[in-house]
């Protein structure tokens, strides 16, 4: 039976088993490829994605666990947003797979905490890793776009 979803504000219909992860339905069912795999396990932060605008692990999410849920991936975000002009005017990324989970990681902490701390920032990007090291400039385009 089809488990309903909510992605970027649109019903959708998938035909995936309920204890299939979120992620693979994102990106080989609705095609929604902006979320990328990296670990799997929960370890990376490559697959953030929002659900009810918290910051998950779609890779961790079981789909069956996800109806009634808002989910918001990087491709919802509309590609305006504060923190993705702010990634932009940083030049943030370097190789940019691990950036789209950054980003949704970082607007999940300015909606819920718009001037972040360095400590708030650890507290929510910690588990965002980046193998290209740009770190700071992650950190100071949160920065900019919390004044923006
Ligand atoms: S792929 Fe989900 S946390 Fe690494
Ligand atoms: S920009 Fe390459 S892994 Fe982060």
């Amino acid at each position: 039976m089809p488990i309903k979803l909510d992605i970027n504000g649109k019903s959708v219909a998938v035909s995936a088993a309920p204890d299939t992860p979120l992620l693979w339905v994102l990106r080989d069912e609705l095609l929604l490829t902006g979320t990328k795999y990296g670990c799997g396990v929960a370890q990376c932060g490559a697959c953030t994605v929002h659900a009810d605008g918290q910051a998950i692990r779609s890779c961790q999410a079981p789909v069956g666990s996800l109806a009634g849920v808002k989910i918001t991936t990087i491709e919802g975000l509309g590609g305006e947003h504060p923190v993705q002009s702010a990634w932009v005017k940083l030049d943030v990324p370097q190789c940019g797979y691990c950036q789209s989970g950054q980003i949704m990681s970082a607007t999940a902490l300015l909606a819920k905490t718009p001037h972040p701390t360095d400590a708030d920032i650890d507290a929510a990007m910690g588990g965002n890793l980046c193998r290209c090291g740009a770190y700071q400039r992650i950190r100071a385009a949160i920065k900019e776009a919390a004044q923006s």
